[in-house]
């Protein structure tokens, strides 16, 4: 089983034996005892099962397990010591103490919080305190007592100020890129429903050769949101990234901004609205960027989804070496397929790779926001989640059930550019009940807090900083550091063994735990945050600082 089976089958489990304890009290209310009972030992094989997948988390690591073990466990013990005695009052004891075991993850989850762990016994202990005395007519001093305690003391915990994010930032690099040496404007406007980039969706691509000196002018025209240009994946310096509020202000109607940095990597691009991305890159306020050597050299197919260009054929020479641009554009991974000829994945994320082997009857999965550039011969297909968007010659069979390339095990290895890590950060994904804002709402988070008011982690300039992103939620998340590559060290554990995979988009399924590295020679305030934008959106982003 991979952990993020145990993680939902824990929480099935959870549901079982709270909902077991819960309608037992009720069976057993209404007079109906064998039915209670056999809610009732329905609930303790529940909790036995969860006792095995608390361990088989622990062992998985910490992070997944910590609050089950700290707060769960006791407050299901409870619940069964109770429980079993199958009175009507124990029973409902029991239930809320099993709810309280199940909400302590689905609301909270990690790190374990004294707030959290207080808030579950008040919870317990009120919804106990109003049972005994609809039961019982008396009132239970006891409940009472540790439903105030409880309460008083979780509240005082809970509202404890922690860190928010700081963003009052004023940009470190002042860009000296010097001469453009090729401009670009782009104007964004609403065109009917979508909003565009020079009235197109996706917007113009813009093709640079390395070395230029590129310089890009943005004007909104309508967007009453505001706009920027962030360059996904081109390590920019700090106030050319794009990300309003952190890097820059954000473009109002009316106004322009200018951003001008040097082309000093080849590879495959794109860029996008930073300013209510998720909505703004929906509606098509992005597009491609293209860094080349030198000239192009034979036919290349850029491909940006979400973009859902009808099957379009451009007839080529057989033998023709063509090269696939393929930029996932959308928030959700996708996959791809090559049919027709054998094909060789030489780029990732604009990073070339070490000796990639030719493959064939392979899906490639590109996670949101990455790229993988593919080299084939004409004829060949390319079909994006089985439906062919491009051919080169006459269109050949559909992919079957191919499996999925592991970029972690492609290419040829080589030893890392460092030989030491000096510093760690560990980001756990999550969901939780976040109370901060004005309303309070079930976020996405991050070491248990959601945007705006995740801590921003501070490295060193020049230090070696290890990422170690932890998935204990439900769903993929792809991650998406600003202003650098990272190098994949390990996953679950295992060290990547191909060619060296310095990303910048990459997915981290739930159950998975990523360990990544970067040098921190890129100084400013970065976004670092899931590019699942709706993610992102519901709290999912924090920024890294030096
Ligand atoms: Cu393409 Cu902060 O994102
Ligand atoms: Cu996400």
């Amino acid at each position: 089983m991979t952990t993020g089976s145990i993680i939902a089958a824990d929480l099935i489990l959870a549901v079982l034996a709270a909902a077991g304890w819960l309608g037992g009290g009720a069976a057993a209310t209404t007079g109906r005892r064998r039915l209670a009972t056999g809610l009732a030992i329905l609930a303790l094989l529940a909790t036995l099962g969860r006792a095995a997948t608390t361990v088989a988390l622990a062992r998985a690591g910490w992070w997944f397990a910590a609050e089950k073990v700290v707060i769960a466990a006791p407050l299901s013990l409870a619940a069964v010591a109770v429980g079993v005695r199958r009175t009507p009052m124990a029973m409902f004891f029991a239930g809320y103490a099993a709810t309280g075991a199940l909400l302590v993850t689905v609301l909270h989850g990690y790190p374990v919080s004294a707030g959290a762990a207080l808030l579950a016994v008040a919870g317990v202990a009120t919804a106990t305190a109003v049972t005994w005395r609809l039961l019982h007519g008396r009132t239970s001093r006891t409940a009472v007592a540790v439903a105030v305690v409880a309460l008083v003391g979780g509240t005082a915990f809970a509202v404890e100020p922690t860190a928010a994010a700081d963003h009052d930032h004023r940009p470190v690099t002042a860009s000296r890129a010097g001469e453009p040496t090729k401009r670009f404007v782009l104007t964004a406007g609403t065109t009917g429903d979508a909003w565009a980039f020079n009235g197109q969706v996706p917007g113009p691509q813009l093709d640079a050769t390395v070395g230029d000196v590129v310089e890009v002018t943005l004007r909104n025209r309508d967007i009453e949101r505001g706009v920027t240009l962030h360059w996904h994946g081109y390590d920019v310096p700090n106030d050319q990234d794009g990300v309003p509020g952190v890097t820059q202000d954000v473009v109002r109607p009316g106004q322009e901004f200018v951003y001008r940095f040097v082309a000093d990597q080849a590879g495959s691009y794109w860029y996008h609205t930073h300013s209510a991305s998720d909505i703004g890159v929906r509606k098509g306020l992005y597009g491609v960027l293209v860094v080349r050597p030198g000239r192009p050299t034979g036919v290349e197919v850029v491909v940006a989804y979400p973009a859902r260009p009808p099957l379009t054929t451009t007839a080529s020479q057989p033998g023709t070496p063509v090269r696939f641009r393929l930029i996932n554009t959308d928030s959700v991974t996708h996959r791809y397929a090559v049919a027709g000829a054998p094909f060789t994945v030489v780029a990732l994320d604009g990073r070339d790779l070490d000796s990639p082997s030719p493959l064939t009857n392979t899906v490639l999965a590109i996670p949101a926001g990455g790229r993988f550039d593919v080299v084939t011969t004409a004829p060949a297909a390319l079909f994006v989640d089985g439906r062919p968007v491009r051919a080169t010659g006459p269109l050949p069979p559909a992919p079957g059930a191919w499996p999925v390339l592991d970029p972690l095990t492609y290419g040829t290895a080589s030893p890392p550019p460092w030989t030491r890590v000096d510093r760690t950060l560990t980001l756990v994904l999550d969901r939780g009940l976040d109370l901060r804002g004005r309303l309070p709402r079930y976020a996405h988070t991050v070491n248990g807090a959601a945007d705006p008011g995740i801590p921003t982690q501070v490295v060193r300039r020049g230090e070696v900083v290890r990422l170690r992103i932890v998935n204990r939620s439900l769903v993929v998340h792809p991650w998406h550091l600003h202003g650098h590559h990272v190098l994949v060290l390990t996953r679950d554990g295992k060290p990547a063994t191909g060619s060296p995979l310095w990303l910048d988009s990459f997915d981290v399924r739930p159950g998975e735990v990523w360990e990544v590295a970067f040098r921190a020679d890129n100084p400013g305030l970065w976004a670092n945050h899931c590019h699942n934008l709706p993610h992102a959106d519901a709290g999912m982003m924090l920024h890294l600082r030096y």
